[in-house]
């Protein structure tokens, strides 16, 4: 008898699975007739979870698969991973996933799933594919893990009706609503890891050592792997620098007897502020985005030339984006799968999953898209706190 409350407990209709059940085999003997669904061939449905994950990778993506995957099992839904972000819903590209399938993947980077920085809207034949291919596969609820692009794009799946549930993935930090996204604790890991490494050349060979990091929008990686790793100067979008200010505290510290620097520098800092000018709107890529230059060197040439301190600069790039996740980013991912599952099975579509003080919650996806987190003032202060040599 409880094998069957068991059974039955979270098996909705949508999905047709056969079952074959009898008293026997479950050891009940005593199970009445009814209450096993049938001796013979029954069918019983389950709701179909379609899973993908769009925009740039991050560790953590496949922690959130495993996730999804075994918080469906538990709640009674099958999960299908839906390859390469929307390109794959729009071509009908699933694979079934399976407690067996998603083993092993926990500790490791990227997605297996594939990814893609593909538009579901931009023509109407492409959103009719969507609503078809859902309809094909039985797919009930996507559950979309992705940043601000793939979210802004679920946001608009659900004005058309598309059911689904959000995960914010990034290691910029920058979606609003939730104190932090898995792959960024990882991603400032790797680049505090990298600092250290560096002080070693900047010490020996007393130079000045210029760290370009990602962060498009958002300086979060540049902060907080600045003050982890001690850097010296932390230069990012959100704050116009001056750059003769920059030399004259590198200069101040070097006439103190610190014969080397590390200047921590997000890629999205701007130019102007190197007395530059800004990047013309027709050098943009086709998503308006700004194309970067490679600040980190242009910064690099400008201080040697200004103090006549030796200098080299390293671009991290996609290093940060790479790798196993961190044990709380893994922790986080697995905390945002099981809670998406639960989301659709509370119907609550048009949500996305956040932590807000250490509390997993879940926020409209709209007001999550609607503005961009910028580095709290308060982290940026400390960063400027401990900074040296400051009055
Ligand atoms: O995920 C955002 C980000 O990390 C940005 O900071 C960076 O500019 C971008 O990804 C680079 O993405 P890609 O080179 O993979 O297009």
């Amino acid at each position: 008898m409880r094998v069957i409350q068991n059974l039955m407990q979270g098996i909705l209709i949508n999905k047709l699975i056969i079952v074959t059940l009898s008293g026997n085999e479950y050891g009940n003997e005593d199970i009445p007739l009814q209450e096993t669904m049938s001796t013979k061939k029954e069918t019983v449905a389950m709701k179909t979870i379609g899973v993908l994950t769009g925009g740039g990778d991050c560790p953590g993506l496949n922690a959130v698969i495993r996730a999804v995957e075994r918080a469906g099992v538990k709640y009674g839904f099958e999960t299908l991973g839906i390859r390469n972000g929307w390109l794959g819903i729009i071509n009908g590209d699933v694979e079934p996933l399976t407690d067996f399938s998603v083993s092993g993947i926990l500790p490791k980077g990227g997605t297996i799933l594939g990814t893609s920085r593909t538009d579901p809207l931009k023509t109407a034949t492409d959103f009719q594919k969507i609503q078809n291919n859902m309809k094909k596969f039985g797919i009930h609820a996507l559950v979309v893990i992705g940043g601000d692009g793939t979210l802004s794009a679920a946001r608009d799946l659900v004005h058309r009706g598309i059911p689904l549930v959000g995960i914010p993935k990034t290691i910029d930090n920058d979606i609003s609503g939730t104190d932090t996204t898995f792959g960024f604790d990882t991603a400032v890991s790797t680049v505090t890891e990298a600092i250290d490494r560096l002080h070693t050349t900047a010490e020996s060979h007393h130079r000045i050592m210029v760290v370009e990091v990602m962060g498009r929008n958002v300086g979060w990686i540049a902060v907080m792997a600045g003050i982890a790793g001690g850097a010296d100067e932390i230069l990012i979008p959100e704050v116009h620098f001056n750059l003769e200010e920059v030399c004259k505290n590198l200069k101040a510290r070097y006439d103190t007897g610190k014969k080397f620097s590390i200047v921590v520098i997000a890629e999205g800092a701007h130019q102007t502020d190197l007395g530059l000018p800004a990047i013309p709107e027709n050098q943009r890529d086709e998503c308006g985005h700004e194309k970067f230059v490679g600040i980190g060197n242009l910064l690099g040439r400008e201080l040697e030339r200004r103090l006549g301190i030796e200098t080299r600069v390293t671009i991290l790039g996609h290093v940060q984006r790479g790798g196993s996740p961190t044990a709380f980013d893994r922790v986080l991912a697995t905390r945002f799968g099981v809670a998406a599952v639960q989301l659709v099975q509370a119907g609550e579509f048009g949500t996305m999953v956040a932590i807000q003080g250490n509390r997993i919650t879940s926020i409209p996806i709209e007001s999550a898209v609607s503005h961009l987190k910028k580095v709290d003032t308060h982290f940026y202060e400390l960063a400027m706190t401990v900074i040296g040599g400051r009055r």
